[in-house]
């Protein structure tokens, strides 16, 4: 297959192109770059060896309707992955113009492209935060969803787009992804997650401290009613995600498919200190730690029902929390600068 994916030059983009390379398909990548780096795009190739040929990068805004019309022109695709999104949630707070222009209008944009071209098969990278803070742990598919920034409303609204996108024309096969909390990165510690700026996820945070980068890790919330008193989440390695969105591409050809949701989560809830003393092992670094208040916005915990993607997409995250925190570790030490810097 040729698979078209939006994004891949980016931390979920880039190891599912991986995957998505080393199971044989043909990928274009479009990215504008915009939170990321070519080089990232450069070592899934060298990573893919000899199927690292079947990889073309495109820097192409999504929003440029002119450049990806000439691009759909050019070449046939089977489906297309959508991860090309700004995701700050505080930055979006500030700037919700920028949040909705650029994910809503770059969706729009994307699919009357897609439409044009009779190709309607996509894959849409949701989020967990549709979910807010559920009023009961696990979360399944079926509850109620809402968002409390703009962030989380532009993910919001492209669902609802896409469902209403299906019921006007029944021929589109759409697969909503709900990610948990993507953490960790490839084995090789060749790609990984590389972020502007101050981190805002945990994890990022947490390597940037460990290779001397930041002085301590600021907990965000030690009174909630959980087991240690910080906030829990359903962390899952990036790898797993990325072989999620294999399983969910082969689940389009399923003729039953019209428009469907799906976790991508393990299903075990894992909190912030639980988390830092994984790391610590995995890495032999102490991570200092400044006790604050809570994050606004923060649920208490979250975590994903797994049944569904098992039984329907065949999948199932492989990974435990001891492995994400290894792999992570191993990325942060040969890139501490992430891939501006020389590797060592
Ligand atoms: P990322 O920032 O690393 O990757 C997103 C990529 O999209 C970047 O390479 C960026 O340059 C590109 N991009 C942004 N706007 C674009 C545009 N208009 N045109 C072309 N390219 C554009 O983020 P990620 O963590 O890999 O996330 C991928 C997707 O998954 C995003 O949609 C994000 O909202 C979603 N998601 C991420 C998480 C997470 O915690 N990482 C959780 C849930 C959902
Ligand atoms: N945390 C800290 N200190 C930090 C960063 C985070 O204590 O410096 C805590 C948070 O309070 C939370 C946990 O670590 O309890 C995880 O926080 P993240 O920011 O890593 O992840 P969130 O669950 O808050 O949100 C992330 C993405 C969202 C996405 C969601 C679900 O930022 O965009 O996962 O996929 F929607």
């Amino acid at each position: 297959m040729t698979i078209l994916v939006t994004g891949g030059a980016g931390y979920i983009g880039s190891h599912t192109v991986l995957q998505l390379l080393m199971g044989g398909d043909k990928v274009v990548v479009v990215d504008n770059l915009d939170n990321s780096s070519e080089t990232a795009i450069k070592r899934v190739q060298e990573l893919a060896g000899e199927r690292g040929k079947n990889l073309t990068f495109h820097k192409i805004d999504l929003r440029d309707k002119p450049a990806l019309e000439k691009l759909f022109a050019s070449q046939k695709f089977n489906a297309v992955i959508h991860f090309a999104g700004l995701k700050a949630v505080g930055e979006s707070v500030q700037k919700p113009l920028m949040y909705y222009d650029n994910n809503l209008v770059g969706t729009i944009v994307l699919l009357e492209v897609m439409a044009a071209h009779g190709c309607k098969n996509l894959v849409f990278s949701s989020s967990a935060t549709v979910y807010g803070w559920p009023k009961k742990v696990p979360c399944t598919e079926e509850f109620p969803i809402g968002a409390t920034n703009p962030y989380g409303r532009t993910k919001l609204f492209i669902e609802e787009m896409c469902r209403d996108l299906y019921q006007s024309d029944k021929t589109w096969k759409i697969i909503l992804l709900r990610y948990f909390n993507p953490v960790g990165a490839h084995q090789s510690g060749y790609i990984g997650e590389d972020p502007r700026g101050i981190p805002n996820n945990l994890m990022p945070f947490v390597q940037q401290v460990a290779v001397g980068r930041r002085n301590a890790l600021t907990v965000f919330g030690s009174d909630y009613g959980t087991k240690d008193g910080t906030g829990v989440r359903d962390y899952i390695h990036v790898v797993d995600l990325a072989d999620g969105h294999l399983a969910a591409l082969a689940k389009l050809s399923d003729p039953s498919v019209g428009c469907e949701v799906y976790n991508l989560g393990t299903g075990k809830g894992t909190s912030v200190l639980e988390m830092v003393s994984a790391f610590e092992k995995a890495s032999g670094k102490k991570i200092p730690l400044v006790m604050a208040a809570r994050r606004p916005g923060d649920a208490e915990t979250v975590y994903a029902e797994t049944d569904k993607a098992e039984r329907e997409l065949k999948w199932k995250a492989k990974y435990g929390v001891d492995e994400m925190c290894r792999d992570q570790w191993n990325w942060a030490s040969k890139n501490p600068y992430g891939y501006e810097a020389p590797t060592k």
